[in-house]
């Protein structure tokens, strides 16, 4: 067992999800799709960085015929304002006709999605279907739909599971809480 509390750089985060429930949270994902999406073959679409554990460990328990490609936001530097669109890179498969998954580690606003759905929908897949293992429902401000979303979570900062901070932490096995600050 990894520790309870860990520092990464400056911060202070403690296990708010440990691992066996991050598991179950996603063989209880995996379960649904294998039969919301009987006689389909779906591509997955893994967000990247954030979303590679999650998808690895979603995709080992995928009965269905499928296929995963993985796809990446541009960033900015400095001037990074949220209201900016990013752009797609990776996406070169044919998505025409497809049934798309798109897989996040974590909705917070559901800008980011958003915008995922609105490039994804250029290239005219038949089906989106978005997936992610963690949703805050009070910073959610978007209207779109969110197939799978499996750990509710408070609106606080987390790592761990593929998420970082500061590019940190994605390794941990456990997801951990900014412990506050004050
Ligand atoms: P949104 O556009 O506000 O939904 O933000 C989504 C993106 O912000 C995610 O893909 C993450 O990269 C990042 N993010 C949101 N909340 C957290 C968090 O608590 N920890 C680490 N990254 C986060
Ligand atoms: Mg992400």
């Amino acid at each position: 067992m990894q520790d309870e509390r860990i520092k990464i750089l400056d911060k202070e985060f403690e296990i708010s999800i440990p691992e066996d429930r991050i598991m179950k949270a996603i063989d209880d994902m995996a379960q649904q799709m294998n039969e919301d999406l009987k006689g389909k073959q779906p591509l997955f679409l893994c967000v990247l960085n954030g979303s590679f554990m999650f998808a690895s460990d979603l995709m080992k328990r995928i009965t269905l015929p499928c296929e995963i490609s993985f796809m990446k936001l541009s960033s900015y530097e400095g001037t990074a304002s949220s209201g900016k669109i990013k752009q797609l890179l990776g996406l070169n498969e044919d998505l025409k006709g497809r049934t798309l998954v798109i897989l996040e580690d974590i909705i917070d606003t559901g800008l980011t999605i958003k915008n995922i759905i609105e490039q994804v929908k250029v290239f005219e897949p038949s089906v989106v279907k978005v997936a992610t293992l963690l949703f805050k429902p009070e910073a959610y401000k978007e209207n779109v739909t969110i197939d799978y979303k499996s750990l509710i979570i408070p609106n606080d900062f987390i790592v761990g599971y593929g998420l970082d901070y500061d590019g940190f932490g994605r390794n941990l096995k456990h997801i951990y809480t900014l412990v506050s600050e004050n």
